[in-house]
């Protein structure tokens, strides 16, 4: 009788509440609205819009560098942990120093592809960085730390798990800022009286992204200018953004050799750190997983807090032995050095196919979701923009299963230094908010006029001369009729049944010098 009448009285003040703030629909008066014309910044533009900075996260330097120094570990040393920046032109490849988000001369744009990574997010639940928090606190008051490393006999681990930050919700709002900026008009190429249909995951970083992103691309409200289609992100649902879901060889010992990679490379390249530390600890022993550990606090803080004193504990070389620690996790396990990375990737191509040639996808025996891709309404084939949400291990994966094998040139990476020369830095791949952007472009060659396709990974374009047919190019095109082709053929020799699902053994994944993303010839299957 209580506790209803304390709900009753509780509804009473809600309800009352509600009278005294009512929305702005109720109260009216917003004053004149009228829309522009849409933006076309990459049409019109003297010169590509850059993403060049992280406000309001702190810049800090590590212990090594003076206040003059340019080495900002942040923007190019933390591997997935980094933020999205615009890479300059010719990362990926010299031809493409002259190219940019811009269309080319001589060239109209008929569709955009988005393929983004959520922003900003707080560590996996229970990974290094929390133990690290467990560690120091079961040990506070046991040692007493000196210098530098004094703030740890205060320090309490506080951060979350697995959810948006801040920050990170702001990359994705600017993300659909800019994206409105660059390609808004193409929203007039909508057939009259349907909605964009844009998808992302169920998770709850995955769906806050892309709410973020819709927020900064339509504005507010947003929820009627168009469809959020959500994909099931769970154990044994198909989805081509998260196929890690459905493919077992990418969570079993063939999955191993990334953590295996870190294994071995953290205590060289942390085992000065780990003595200094400890030194100067006063009686708590820091071990180099220890001192990885604190890297990764550095970072999260960062993201999360926007400084973090962790960081200024490292020195320039430490910071770039921990950039290399995530292109080793990823290169063996969700790149070209894993054995079922191309077949987590494929789903995607055979969407991205679809939509490309306007025909259903035929043979679902990847990771696509039949119920879901063969309608029209929650599978469009028609739209002028497409926008996809996903992760960094998928968005890695669809970058082996399309087959920029530039990416790969470098080889299998040593576990034991830093190679002089590295055509994989996941900063560069997957940062958060990361933007894999397709232009599917008319240009005039001569008397020709041909239908033109080209990749741009975080503004820079990505070389496509590996594939037969496509020539070299300043910009980065290729003939969309090749390169469909190529996309076609792939389809055909990755296969999901074989690569995620078949029952073999790797000996020893990182001394396999796998290139292709494919089991090697090594694999024993049972
Ligand atoms: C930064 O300043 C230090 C000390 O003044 C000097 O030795 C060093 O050359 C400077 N470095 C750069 C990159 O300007
Ligand atoms: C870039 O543009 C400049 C100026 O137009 C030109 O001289 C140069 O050849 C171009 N470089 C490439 C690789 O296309
Ligand atoms: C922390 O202390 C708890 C309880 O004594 C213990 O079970 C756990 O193993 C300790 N963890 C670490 C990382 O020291
Ligand atoms: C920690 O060490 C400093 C000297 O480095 C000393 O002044 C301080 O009293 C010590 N604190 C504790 C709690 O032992
Ligand atoms: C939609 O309708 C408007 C007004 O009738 C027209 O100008 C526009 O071309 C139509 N758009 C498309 C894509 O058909
Ligand atoms: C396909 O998607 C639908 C709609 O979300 C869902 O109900 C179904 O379980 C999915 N099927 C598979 C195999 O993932
Ligand atoms: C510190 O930890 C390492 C690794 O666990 C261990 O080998 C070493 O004996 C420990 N040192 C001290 C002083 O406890
Ligand atoms: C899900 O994927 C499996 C394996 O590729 C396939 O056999 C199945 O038909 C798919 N289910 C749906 C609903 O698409
Ligand atoms: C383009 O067409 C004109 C007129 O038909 C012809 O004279 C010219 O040779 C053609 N140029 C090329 C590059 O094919
Ligand atoms: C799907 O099946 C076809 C044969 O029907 C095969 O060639 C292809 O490799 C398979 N695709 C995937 C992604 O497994
Ligand atoms: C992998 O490459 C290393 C270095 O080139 C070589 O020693 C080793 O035999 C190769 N392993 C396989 C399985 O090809
Ligand atoms: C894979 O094959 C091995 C060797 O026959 C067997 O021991 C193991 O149980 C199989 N694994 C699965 C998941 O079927």
């Amino acid at each position: 009788m209580a506790v209803l009448s304390l709900l009753v009285l509780a509804s009473i003040a809600c309800a009352q509440t509600a009278n005294l703030f009512p929305p702005g629909s109720v109260v009216g008066y917003p004053g004149p609205t009228p829309t522009g014309i849409e933006a076309f910044e990459v049409a019109t533009g003297p010169a590509a819009p850059a993403q060049t900075n992280y406000f309001p996260l702190v810049r800090f330097r590590p212990s090594d560098e003076g206040a003059n120094g340019t080495y900002d570990p942040f923007a190019v040393s933390f591997g997935n942990l980094s933020p999205a920046l615009s890479l300059p032109p010719a990362t990926f490849s010299p031809d493409f120093v002259n190219s940019s988000a811009l269309i080319p001369p001589q060239c109209t744009l008929n569709q955009v592809h988005l393929l983004h990574r959520h922003g900003s997010r707080y560590p996996t639940s229970g990974s290094a960085p929390a133990s690290f928090g467990v560690k120091v606190a079961n040990n506070t008051g046991k040692f007493n730390a000196s210098g530098s490393l004094s703030f740890l006999n205060k320090w309490q681990y506080g951060l979350g798990a697995e959810i948006l930050t801040p920050f990170g919700r702001e990359q994705l709002f600017e993300l659909g800022v800019s994206f409105r900026v660059k390609y808004g008009y193409l929203l007039d190429k909508f057939a009259n009286g349907t909605l964009p249909v844009f998808r992302t995951t169920s998770e709850d970083r995955m769906l806050k992204s892309a709410l973020n992103f819709a927020a900064g691309f339509f504005g507010i409200p947003y929820e009627d200018q168009y469809h959020q289609s959500i994909l099931i992100e769970a154990t044994g649902f198909n989805n081509t953004l998260a196929p890690y879901e459905t493919c077992t060889n990418g969570n079993n010992a063939n999955s191993a050799g990334g953590s295996a990679a870190v294994n071995l490379w953290v205590p060289i390249y942390l085992k000065d750190a780990a003595a200094r530390l400890t030194a100067q600890s006063g009686g708590l022993n820091i071990t180099a997983s220890d001192a990885y550990a604190m890297q990764q606090l550095c970072a999260y803080e960062v993201n999360a807090l926007g400084y973090s004193d962790f960081c200024p504990l490292f020195t320039q070389e430490e910071f770039k032995g921990f950039e290399y620690t995530f292109d080793l996790s990823f290169w063996y396990s969700n790149f070209f050095g894993g054995p079922y990375v191309a077949a987590q990737g494929i789903g995607y191509v055979q969407e991205l196919v679809a939509r490309l040639t306007q025909t259903p996808v035929a043979v679902h025996n990847s990771t696509t979701n039949s119920t879901l891709d063969n309608s029209a309404v929650t599978f469009p084939l028609n739209q002028p923009i497409y926008v996809d949400a996903s992760h960094d291990t998928v968005i890695s994966a669809i970058i082996v299963a399309m087959n920029f094998s530039s990416l790969a040139a470098t080889g299998p990476l040593p576990t034991d230094h830093i190679p002089a020369k590295r055509s994989f830095i996941v900063s560069q791949v997957a940062p958060f908010a990361t933007q894999l952007a397709g232009q599917v472009l008319t240009c005039t060659e001569g008397n020709s006029t041909e239908s033109y396709i080209r990749w741009l990974l975080n503004d820079a374009s990505l070389p496509l001369t590996n594939i037969p047919g496509c020539a070299a190019d300043p910009y980065g095109r290729c003939l969309t009729s090749t390169w469909l082709a190529a996309m076609k053929q792939r389809i055909q020799q990755v296969s999901f049944a074989n690569d995620c699902l078949a029952n073999y053994t790797i000996a020893n994944v990182i001394g396999a010098n796998i290139t292709d993303g494919r089991p090697p010839k090594s694999a024993v299957f049972h």
